[in-house]
């Protein structure tokens, strides 16, 4: 393996003619003390190289079938993990590489999973945890494993709440995005001639995820800085980031708050603001005293823009699953077979999309 993986990364070095010099230079300057090597080991695997060009394009290959990488989502139901998965297949064919899709609820079900895919001879993961205070036991499992590991959406956290900025990281930038939200729903309070002092707003939240924080902070301080009166917004707690949780959070600040007649919602997704969204419906106020922004777009809203007529499920912030699926997935593929480490800390853009433009923005973001 160790060989192999070697003469893989000589060849993504190297597309230019193999010749002798450029072998020998290469594994003396790279290979001998990064990797340790013997003298005998260092004179098979020049001898290995210059075999020929088919010898070593089928060792390559068979390196990439031996990779095999694992994809951890905490909620495998979610269109939104789905489309990650779906992502991450696409750079498992392009690279050849083996990829294990694995739902983990709960931390329970994290911890088995990861202990699996070691038993399996998987050399990393990528995980969306269930629960990020879990952090320094998933690295801690991680390491026993000998396994590699990346974070995508929902970064780990040490005892004292800080991020854990050893473990490579891909998110969305939360407040950035959170902004747009607010700025969305600003627009059309504006445009819809609400005066704001009658408007209230379902703060549905999920606390314990400092990414939600960030995102439901950043549109608030839009609508706070537009003039929204602190004392119209109402914290919707959720139990879980889906649809059901969210729904029955808000109906308790609707029905207590039922001298309000119009409504934003805002969440740390799709499904949190759909579940406001539900509420409103539920005790009876009509789509168009509603407006709720959610972050996603994937087939959660866009499920809702299909309806024939509007709901109170005005827009949503698409953001990337090809980046959170195809690229963690490549950069831990290019991790392990070419000792290439990937950016600690990449976080990803998001477009503001209505019903009436949602798939101009999918196809300009490659995510059709
Ligand atoms: C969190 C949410 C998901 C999705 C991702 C995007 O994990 O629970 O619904 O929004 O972030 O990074």
């Amino acid at each position: 393996m160790r060989i192999l993986n070697i003469i893989h990364s000589y060849f993504n070095h190297h597309t230019k003619a193999i010749d002798q010099y450029d072998v020998s230079s290469y594994i003396n300057d790279h290979c001998r003390e990064q990797f340790d090597l013997g003298r005998e080991t260092m004179r098979f695997l020049k001898a290995a190289i210059l075999a020929g060009t088919v010898a070593v394009f089928a060792a390559t290959s068979a390196f990439a079938a031996d990779v095999k990488i694992g994809f951890i989502v905490k909620q495998p139901e979610e269109p939104w993990f789905q489309d990650e998965w779906k992502f991450a297949e696409v750079a498992a064919k392009e690279k050849g590489f083996t990829l294990v899709k694995i739902g983990a609820e709960d931390g329970e079900k994290l911890q088995s999973a990861i202990d699996n895919l070691g038993a399996q001879g998987a050399q990393g993961f990528i995980v969306c945890t269930p629960d990020v205070k879990l952090g320094p036991g998933i690295v801690a499992k991680a390491a026993a494993n000998d396994l590699k590991i990346m974070t995508v959406d929902d970064r780990l956290v040490n005892a004292d709440g800080s991020p854990i900025e050893d473990v490579p990281h891909m998110g969305i930038s939360a407040t950035k995005i959170g902004e747009a939200v607010g700025q969305t729903i600003v627009d059309e309070i504006k445009k819809r001639g609400w005066n704001m002092s009658e408007v209230g707003a379902v703060r549905v939240s999920y606390d314990q995820l400092p990414t939600a924080v960030d995102r439901i902070d950043g549109a608030l301080s839009v609508l706070k800085a537009n003039g929204f009166p602190q004392a119209n917004i109402f914290d919707a707690p959720q139990a879980k980031t889906d649809t059901e949780a969210a729904l029955n959070a808000s109906t308790v600040v609707l029905n207590k708050n039922a001298n309000i007649k119009k409504w934003i919602a805002v969440g740390l997704n799709d499904e949190a603001v759909l579940g406001a969204v539900r509420a409103t419906e539920t005790v009876g106020i009509p789509a168009d005293s509603m407006i709720g922004v959610g972050i996603g777009g994937a087939d959660s809203a866009i499920n809702e823009f299909k309806k024939p007529t509007a709901t109170g499920f005005f827009g949503t912030i698409i953001i990337s699953p090809k980046r959170h699926g195809y690229e963690t997935a490549l950069n831990m593929y290019n991790w392990i077979a070419d000792g290439k480490a990937p950016e600690k800390l990449i976080l990803t853009a998001g477009q503001v999309a209505l019903r009436d433009n949602y798939e101009t923005v999918r196809k300009e973001l490659g995510i059709e």
